[in-house]
């Protein structure tokens, strides 16, 4: 613990800095957003940034020859080299801009999945999944005969890697899973998944949306075929995300959405289509996104990645050990390995919803749900649960509140434990 309480008290960047730079903490009253695996707030940067370009900088990216054609193409070029960079991808060639990590998700199974599955063939998901890496797959697998199999976790909500190891065989075709669980917290080895995958040349697919906000991604080191994540979650703005693929994959792929800019020659009967990564990105892009994403990622660099997950990390499992506390708490979160700062529990005989509503009176804000994970929460025997979040902007103090109003909730729901 006093490990922690060091951490927490000298996170090793400016924290008061930081939180004037977030405007929801100037709303009146107490406002403690510990929502962030649904979505982060946004520093005033990122906000100034995509300001600046509708202002001075707008206009229909890659079509318009004229000067504010030209500065909206530019602007689209510079943040796509941004994010290939930010997660070491060797060319901007391979990062295709999606609305969410939803739409990447669902792209890879259209464009890949439909093409080059068939009767007989594997798809390994695990039983953590977000709906978003989950029912796309159910779909390809209905579609093209392919079967679905699930890798279990363990009793301490990790993923089984020897059931994994039991599972994957040479029908294994593609392997995806999630790098940071947005329920558990739980951040499976993707390393050592991959290099499994590889043994029986299975393609995998990365979805990143709870990893990239916080750790430091790379994708060459990590050798993945497919990762994705949401602007949103990482300080960004909605409607913005982000497919990254191995360029010689894309190549082979054929498109998802069809349309204008995705296209090189439109004969009356047939087409051919545009280089990477524009055969993917059909009609106008959201170029006011793909810079609050640039300016969201030079917002995070300049803190810095490591010194984010450690300060996040302090504040998990402070968080976890105050709940633990608690006997009236249950909790769903790994004891071992690497963990993401979301802490997926129950206030015993209360409902999550009623519990998220008397937080909600405290200005304490957290998620109360499934959280886009049913079979997970199957598994965990609950229809649903409560889920704290957390961000580097965020501190030890939101999270005492947290703590007291907990016992608000006890009081309130008459909780006799
Ligand atoms: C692990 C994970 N994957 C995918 C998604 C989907 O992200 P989006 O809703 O931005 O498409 C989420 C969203 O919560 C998530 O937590």
């Amino acid at each position: 613990m006093e490990a922690i309480l060091e951490k927490l008290a000298n996170p090793g960047f400016d924290l008061d800095q930081v939180r004037s730079d977030f405007a929801y903490l100037e709303l009146p009253g107490p406002i403690i957003y510990l929502d962030n695996a649904a979505t982060t707030q946004r520093p005033n940067q990122v906000i100034e940034r995509m300001d600046h370009f509708y202002r001075f900088e707008n206009g229909n990216p890659l079509r318009g020859t004229h000067r504010l054609g030209t500065t909206a193409t530019e602007a689209m070029l510079e943040s796509r080299k941004k994010v290939a960079r930010f997660i070491g991808s060797k060319s901007e060639k391979e990062i295709i801009f999606t609305r969410n990590a939803s739409e990447s998700l669902n792209l890879i199974a259209y464009a890949w999945g439909l093409n080059n599955l068939q009767a007989g063939d594997q798809i390994l998901i695990t039983r953590m999944e977000h709906h978003s890496n989950f029912v796309n797959w159910q779909f390809v697998a209905q579609k093209t005969g392919a079967k679905l199999a699930f890798i279990e976790l363990t009793d301490d909500y990790q993923l089984d890697m020897q059931d994994y190891r039991d599972k994957i065989s040479e029908r294994t075709k593609i392997v995806a899973f999630s790098a940071a669980s947005n329920v558990l917290g739980t951040i499976p080895d993707a390393a050592a998944i991959i290099c499994i995958a590889k043994e029986y040349n299975a393609l995998t697919v990365v979805d990143a949306a709870q990893l990239v906000p916080h750790t430091k991604v790379n994708v060459r080191e990590l050798d993945c075929d497919f990762l994705v994540f949401s602007g949103h979650k990482m300080l960004g703005p909605l409607g913005i995300g982000v497919l990254y693929g191995k360029a010689e994959i894309l190549l082979e792929m054929t498109p998802f959405l069809y349309g204008g800019e995705m296209i090189e020659y439109v004969e009356d009967y047939e087409s051919t289509f545009a280089q990477l990564p524009y055969k993917f990105e059909a009609g106008t892009q959201d170029v006011g996104g793909m810079v609050g994403l640039a300016a969201a990622i030079e917002y995070l660099e300049a803190i810095g990645l490591d010194k984010i997950a450690a300060y996040e990390t302090a504040l998990t499992d402070y968080c976890v050990a105050k709940l633990e506390e608690l006997p009236y708490i249950e909790i769903y979160h790994p004891q071992q390995g690497a963990k993401g700062p979301a802490i997926a529990f129950n206030v015993k005989n209360a409902h999550p919803h009623d519990v998220a509503t008397i937080l909600d009176y405290h200005g304490v804000a957290i998620r109360a749900g499934h959280h886009c994970t049913q079979p997970l929460h199957r598994y965990l025997g609950q229809n649903s649960t409560n889920r704290a979040s957390f961000a580097f902007y965020n501190t030890k103090e939101e999270i005492d509140l947290f703590i007291e109003a907990l016992e608000d909730v006890k009081k309130i729901m008459q909780i006799d434990i």
